[in-house]
C-alpha cells in the first residue's frame, strides 16, 4: 500500500461520484475545472488515515458545513461508491479496513452537520 495506491483509488471514486446523477452536480456546484488539487488532497487525506502519514492537514468538518445542498441520505450514495471502488482495487481484508474508516468519517460528518438535540431528546434521527 503507497500514495500511488491510493491516488489510484481517489481518482477511480471521484469519476464514480462524478457520473452519479445526485452527487455529480454537487461537486460540480463546488469543484470549478481543475480537479488536480481536489484529488491531491484527498490522496494526502487518503494516506494520512490508511498509512497514518500525516499528508493532510486540513479540517473536513468546515469543508462540509458549507455544503447546504447535501441531505444526510447522500452520505449513504458517496459510501455506496466509496465501497465499490475498494471492493474492484483492494484485497477484501484491505477494502474491510477502507470501510470501516470511512463509515467512522461519514457518521461524525453527518453528526456535525445533521445532529439536533431536540430530534434527538424526541428519540427520532428524521
Ligand atoms: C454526501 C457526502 C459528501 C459530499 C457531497 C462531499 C462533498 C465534498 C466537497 C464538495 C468538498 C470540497 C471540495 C473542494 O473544494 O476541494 C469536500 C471536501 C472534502 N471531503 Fe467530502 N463529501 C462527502 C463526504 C465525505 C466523506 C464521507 C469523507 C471522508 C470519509 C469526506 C472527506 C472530505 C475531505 C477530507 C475533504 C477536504 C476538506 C478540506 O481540507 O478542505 N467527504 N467534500
Amino acid at each position: 500500500m503507497d500514495r500511488a495506491f491510493i491516488g489510484a483509488l481517489v481518482r477511480d471514486f471521484y469519476g464514480r461520484v462524478r457520473a452519479d446523477a445526485r452527487l455529480g452536480p454537487i461537486f460540480a456546484s463546488q469543484i470549478h475545472g481543475d480537479w488536480e488539487p481536489h484529488l491531491e488532497k484527498m490522496t494526502d487525506f487518503w494516506c494520512s488515515v490508511i498509512l497514518k502519514n500525516g499528508a493532510y492537514s486540513g479540517r473536513p468538518v468546515p469543508a462540509h458545513l458549507k455544503l447546504k445542498q447535501v441531505r444526510e441520505d447522500d452520505f449513504d450514495i458517496w459510501l455506496g461508491c466509496f465501497r465499490d471502488t475498494v471492493e474492484a482495487r483492494c484485497p477484501p481484508e484491505v477494502a474491510v479496513v477502507f470501510m470501516e474508516r470511512a463509515e467512522r468519517i461519514a457518521r461524525s460528518l453527518k453528526l456535525a452537520m445533521f445532529f439536533r438535540l431536540d430530534r434527538a431528546r424526541n428519540g427520532t434521527t428524521e
